[in-house]
């Protein structure tokens, strides 16, 4: 336990796990947000003006008009894998440490997108909204009839840790082909481990049944699904999207669903969320979810005590367990 007397202050900016706020005030004076109010920007800043470091979600921008505000600030320690929240470059000269949490929500997330592919493929939801709906009057042959999944082939894009995970459950346990594109082609070892070879963009998008996009949000990565690309698709394909909003172009997208020019899509993430495209909710051949991958509770508990982790470890003993931004990071007294 770290000294009353010289403990730093830390900021959860959002509700969290009863013990996650228990071990920070061990080492560290807490204001949480067990309400899990919705501070806007500029209140997150004044809370911010006096702590040393912040347990963040992925939501809050931090970029230099808010660390000009926060001199005492050393760390935001994210509980998500994504970062794009993160201007790393501004807070490399700021000396503010980003972190983030990989590693311990890749299974669960790849388990997540697998469920997407199979309720889209095989139209689960479409068909119990048919079913509670009281239209289901008879059955017919060609009722709901949608794409095999098992013997197929998957396109990924972005091959990092969860799209291997991706692909090891589709060519191990479903038999399927798999492609994917990535920034640079994986070693052979992990290749053969996943089963999965290499492609450029346009033709993973010209050969896949499935397309899952598992790829980091970032300026080069914003649309990478536009309507040029979702017209090389089959049009018997789906498009899944774990990966953020934004590397879709949802608008496109909604056009290409209700004119049939892909047969369905999977979404968790959106542009702009918690707000979804008013075309998407009413096209009927998309599955969608609420930002949810890697939604259960071990996950979750096991994220959150990563960040906890990253604060105790820069704030208390000097070094974090997964910095993002250690290199070149100026030195903030
Ligand atoms: C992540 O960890 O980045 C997931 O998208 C959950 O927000």
């Amino acid at each position: 336990m770290t000294s009353t007397a010289a403990r730093p202050r830390i900021l959860i900016t959002r509700a969290i796990f009863a013990e996650v706020a228990h071990r920070l005030s061990e080492h560290f004076e807490v204001e949480s947000n067990p309400d899990d109010a919705d501070w806007g920007r500029e209140e997150i800043a004044r809370r911010l003006r006096d702590k040393a470091g912040a347990l963040t979600f992925g939501l809050e921008r931090i970029d230099a008009p808010l660390l000009a505000q926060c001199p005492a600030l050393k760390i935001c320690a994210n509980m998500t894998v994504g970062y794009n929240n993160f201007d790393l470059d501004a807070m490399t000269a700021a000396g503010v440490l980003g972190t983030n949490a990989p590693d311990v929500l890749t299974e669960t997330t790849a388990d997540f997108g697998f469920a997407l592919l199979m309720a889209t493929a095989r139209r689960v939801t479409e068909s119990e909204h048919y079913l509670r709906a009281g239209k289901w009057t008879r059955w017919n042959y060609q009722m709901f009839s949608g794409a095999e999944v098992h013997g197929s082939t998957l396109g990924i894009i972005g091959m990092g840790r969860i799209g291997q995970a991706i692909a090891r459950r589709a060519a191990w346990g479903f038999g399927m082909q798999v492609v994917y594109h990535n920034r640079s082609p994986l070693d052979a070892a992990t290749e053969a481990d996943c089963r999965a070879s290499y492609l450029g963009k346009h033709e993973l998008l010209k050969a896949a049944d499935h397309v899952m996009l598992v790829v980091p949000y970032s300026a080069s990565s914003h649309h990478t699904i536009g309507a040029a690309e979702l017209a090389l698709m089959k049009p018997s394909a789906t498009l899944i999207n774990i990966a953020r909003g934004g590397v879709v172009d949802d608008a496109a997208l909604a056009l290409a669903l209700r004119e049939k020019r892909i047969a369905a899509a999977g979404l968790d993430v959106f542009e702009g969320e918690p707000r979804v495209h008013p075309d998407l909710l009413t096209v009927p051949n998309v599955v969608l979810t609420p930002h949810i991958a890697s939604a259960t509770a071990g996950t979750r508990r096991a994220m959150a005590m990563l960040a906890v982790d990253n604060l105790i470890g820069y704030l208390v003993h000097g070094k974090a367990v997964t910095p993002l931004n250690a290199t070149g990071l100026a030195v903030r007294s």
